[in-house]
């Protein structure tokens, strides 16, 4: 068996089963949970239609790269939503979902021959803490340590790159950036982008941006892509960075399994000849639908008002009672546990469960404790995946159990 899946740490939800087996929800209540963070807004019928209208491809193989014209909507998109001009032909791939994509192409950069067999020499994996969870998993398999960057309150959830040592970016391979955060939703500005592009080329390793949230936003102007950073820095040739993008959020279609990834040509060439083996090719009903998808913006556009008029109401209500404000963006509210009231983030978790059926995800099974602190202690992940009316009831919950435990 391979060694490295023992390094592999427990998924956050296989956490939270545990950490509920013996809790007893309250049964005058009915369940909500703000735990998992999967789409629940409706699929567009139009999507819908055109997966079923396209299972005429299903008596061949599809080719990796995907149809021309689904590598031309991916172009068309980024052109319309970052005034970008990429080549269809070079400097786009299809993924199935940006998940796989993420974990992969840890596999396709890391180069773990460096490492000589020394665990002190192993090519480094820089991600934000918290995170998100495949980031860690896909280093490990790749032979490589993560090493965690934290980002926390004080600086507005931006992830503190001047703290990573000299030492630590010399072995740097592979940086992942999220942005917009999960959990946090901060969205990384151009000076922090700079910054990273100059790390990059003096450290030569390769920078990851999952943007899979960049269409949930709540400011007025929608959220900084790395390649839209990178091109307004003139670096227009996306050297070492690839973005990482997915219909999953932004269309409601997680089920899709459907996404892009988006930059530098030779990493594409690299990649694509990685998923020629690994088999990561799109089905056609599917390259079908998510054609229609990244063609259309209205749904986006209703979707994320959805989202607009959920946050705007449920915020406002939890900041009451909690440390909470509206994110830049993503569909998470990443809320500071009441001191006062003397539980960790998981007893929380628990209580809020046991008095009010409320499920939440404590903030410390998304980050990593270093140097004796888990920026994820004490806070806890709410996404607000459901109607409106169930995330308020979910909230008059919270707010009601943190009054009546401060009192
Ligand atoms: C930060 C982040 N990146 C990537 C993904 C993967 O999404 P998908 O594989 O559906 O594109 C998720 C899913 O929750 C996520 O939270």
């Amino acid at each position: 068996m391979n060694p490295l899946l023992s390094r592999l740490q427990p998924y956050p939800f296989e956490r939270l089963k545990q950490l509920f087996a013996d809790v007893t929800p309250a049964p005058n209540y009915r369940p909500i949970s703000l735990g998992i963070g999967e789409p629940r807004h409706a699929t567009p019928q139009f999507i819908k239609d055109a997966l079923c209208a396209h299972t005429d491809g299903l008596a061949s193989y599809p080719a990796t790269a995907g149809e021309p014209r689904l590598r031309a909507a991916f172009t068309d998109w980024l052109a319309r939503r970052y005034g970008l001009q990429l080549d269809p032909a070079t400097q786009v791939l299809p993924v199935n979902g940006s998940r796989e994509a993420l974990f992969a192409f840890a596999q396709t950069v890391i180069d773990a021959s460096k490492s000589k067999g020394l665990p002190e020499d192993a090519p480094i994996v820089v991600c934000p803490n918290p995170f998100y969870q495949i980031y860690e998993g896909a280093a490990l398999l790749a032979g490589a340590t993560p090493h965690y960057v934290p980002s926390l309150p004080e600086r507005n959830f931006a992830v503190d790159w001047d703290s990573v040592p000299e030492s630590v970016w010399r072995r740097t391979q592979l940086v992942y950036v999220c942005s917009p955060g999960n959990p946090t939703g901060a969205v990384m500005p151009l000076t922090e982008w700079e910054k990273l592009f100059a790390l990059s080329e003096r450290h030569g390793f390769v920078i990851a941006s999952d943007e899979c949230y960049s269409e949930i936003y709540f400011q007025g102007e929608p959220p900084l892509g790395g390649l839209q950073a990178a091109e307004r820095l003139g670096r227009s040739s996306f050297k070492n960075l690839m973005a990482f993008t997915s219909l999953s959020k932004r269309s409601n279609v997680p089920g899709l399994r459907s996404g892009f990834v988006a930059g530098d040509a030779e990493l594409i060439r690299a990649f694509l000849l990685y998923r020629t083996y690994h088999g990561g090719a799109m089905g056609p009903a599917v390259q079908a639908a998510s054609i229609a998808a990244w063609s259309d913006e209205q749904h986006v556009a209703e979707n994320r008002a959805l989202y607009r008029q959920k946050f705007a109401e449920v915020t406002p209500l939890l900041a009451q009672v909690m440390d909470v404000r509206l994110p830049d963006a993503g569909f998470y509210l990443w809320a500071g546990v009441p001191a006062a009231l003397g539980l960790s983030d998981t007893a929380f978790a628990r209580e809020l469960l046991a008095q009010y059926n409320v499920t939440v995800l404590p903030g410390s099974y998304l980050a990593r404790e270093v140097a004796g602190s888990n920026p994820g202690a004490q806070r806890v992940r709410m996404a607000l995946v459901a109607e409106t009316s169930e995330c308020l009831e979910a909230a008059q919950r919270i707010v009601q159990f943190i009054q009546s435990h401060s009192t």
